[in-house]
């Protein structure tokens, strides 16, 4: 079982990144902790984080060429944006889950539109990082549930 885990353009700040919306936890510390937890269930997480679209379109490519089976990614400030980023996602066919840190919902209303939410498996925000750890069990649980 193989799972991508992207993170969108700043979230390499997180840590000291407005705290009051992304807390202290850094993306360092957040891949730490899916990477071992994937690995006591014996999958394998890798780990992606770029500013640039094209960078984030490039590697989701290359998971549809890998075969990954599934991705959890933040396309952060390009979930509202990002037509590019979406067709990537929906060409690769790969099961995605969107996770945001902070709730989306609760914030400016120009974060309430994501270009991702309706091709989503589904989707967290709110729940800082702990998003990505329960992302992670829902796919591991996913996958579970289909070997007999
Ligand atoms: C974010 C929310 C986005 O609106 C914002 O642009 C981000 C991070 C989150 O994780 O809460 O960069 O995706």
């Amino acid at each position: 079982l193989q799972i991508l885990v992207v993170h969108g353009p700043n979230l390499n700040l997180l840590g000291s990144r407005e705290p009051k919306h992304y807390g202290r936890v850094t993306l360092e510390e957040i891949d730490r902790s899916l990477v071992s937890r994937a690995e006591a269930a014996g999958a394998l997480v890798e780990t992606f984080q770029h500013n640039h679209e094209g960078a984030l379109i490039d590697r989701i490519h290359q998971a549809a060429r890998d075969r990954v089976d599934f991705i959890i990614i933040n396309p952060a400030a390009y979930t509202h944006t990002s037509v590019a980023l979406r067709d990537a996602l929906a060409a690769s066919a790969i099961p995605f889950i969107e996770i945001h840190l902070s709730n989306i919902f609760a914030r400016e209303a120009f974060r309430q539109h994501s270009y991702f939410s309706d091709l989503a498996i589904g989707v967290i925000s709110g729940l800082g990082a702990q998003g990505y750890e329960l992302a992670l069990e829902h796919a591991l649980r996913h996958f579970q549930d289909r070997t007999p």
